[in-house]
């Protein structure tokens, strides 16, 4: 972090909605090492005590009405029903995490006077691709209760933009895989505890599907230009603009892990999208570069998995620090 953007998130008040999970594990030691005061809220405990922390669900008004009770300049907003496949057996509490509650964040945000909310949306609001690589301008038109809902907390936060002056950031993740993704359910951490506790790895369908991987460290560097920087508003794609099929995430890791790694084809998914190949311009002009080529990245990852105990891999529990944040500072 440059001495300007730390000078920048010093001191401000920063609210980490799903501080607890992967992503914003990685958001809240950032941002507390650059000496902001960051206050958590989450349905789960966070792994670090000094971590200020309000459990419980955003979507209830007295748990929200804490998260505000000492003001607020800035929020992160990661909270979410986060999995594809769980928003489709359960699409109603998808709209309550990822509508419902989102609103009455924005509204919450809006009477304390926050400048500033970063979103974490996902590319899954566009559907099919119909252009060689999905930007900022790709038609919404998402596949599942997921994509939709990401979509509609994206029009809301067009809205207080424009209307009350909180300037809101959709930043549309890509696949994001680093430190301490013990819990995910997403391809990098099946894989690694494929390796870790033995057997035959699972493709979904022909594995030609492809994807685009960002580091967590990179996502949590858009969080940071996205927070302080006024020319960051509305939706900005973050990948690295480079997509890989699934049999070419095994060849790479095969390659970094040296294991074997046996696989058999099962069924594709229901509401996954072919292809996800996306164009990061937006956010290359405002500033920002990934710094992790995958490979590189995975390395670290597979340093992480292959230290852990067998018993908790098999829990989906283990490193709560971020060695992967840690290790690589700019
Ligand atoms: N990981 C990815 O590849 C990826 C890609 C695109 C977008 N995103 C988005 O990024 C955000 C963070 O993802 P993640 O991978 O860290 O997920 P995660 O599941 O690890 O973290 C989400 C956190 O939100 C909390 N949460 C859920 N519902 C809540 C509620 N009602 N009240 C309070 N807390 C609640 C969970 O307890 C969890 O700790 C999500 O919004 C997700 O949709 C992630």
């Amino acid at each position: 972090m440059s001495t300007a953007e730390q000078a920048a998130v010093r001191g401000r008040r920063v609210l980490v909605t799903g501080g607890s999970g992967f992503i914003g594990r990685h958001v809240v030691s950032e941002l507390s090492a650059a000496g902001a005061r960051v206050r958590v809220v989450d349905l789960k405990p966070h792994p670090d005590p000094a971590v200020e922390l309000i459990q419980g669900d955003l979507g209830d008004p007295s748990v929200l009405e804490q998260c505000f009770a000492q003001g607020c300049d800035w929020i992160v907003h990661l909270a979410a029903v986060t999995s594809v496949l769980r928003s489709l057996e359960h699409p109603d509490l998808t709209y309550r995490t990822n509508v419902a509650a989102t609103h009455a964040l924005l509204e919450a945000a809006r009477s304390a006077g926050a400048t500033a909310l970063v979103f974490a949306s996902t590319n899954a609001v566009t559907g099919p691709m119909e252009a060689p690589a999905i930007s900022e301008a790709a038609t919404l038109r998402p596949l599942t209760p997921y994509g939709a809902t990401k979509a509609a907390a994206e029009m809301l936060m067009s809205a207080y933009t424009a209307s009350y002056g909180v300037r809101c950031t959709a930043l549309r993740l890509t696949n994001v895989y680093g430190g301490g993704m013990q819990a995910k359910d997403s391809i990098v951490a099946r894989l690694m505890r494929a390796i870790r506790l033995g057997g035959t790895f699972e493709v979904y369908g022909d594995g030609q599907q492809v994807r685009d991987y960002v580091h967590a460290a990179d996502v949590v560097q858009a969080v940071r230009l996205a927070l302080a920087s006024e020319n960051w508003r509305g939706p900005v794609v973050i990948g690295t603009g480079k997509s890989l099929s699934v049999l070419e995430v095994l060849d790479a890791v095969r390659r970094v892990t040296g294991a074997e790694l046996p696989v058999r084809h099962g069924a594709a998914r229901p509401g996954e999208m072919p292809a996800v190949i996306v164009d990061p311009s937006r956010a290359r002009a405002a500033g920002w570069s990934p710094r992790y080529n995958f490979e590189e990245g995975l390395a670290g990852v597979w340093q992480e998995w292959s230290t852990l105990d067998r018993e908790a891999v098999a829990a989906g529990t283990g490193a709560v620090g971020l060695p992967a944040v840690a290790g690589r500072t700019s």
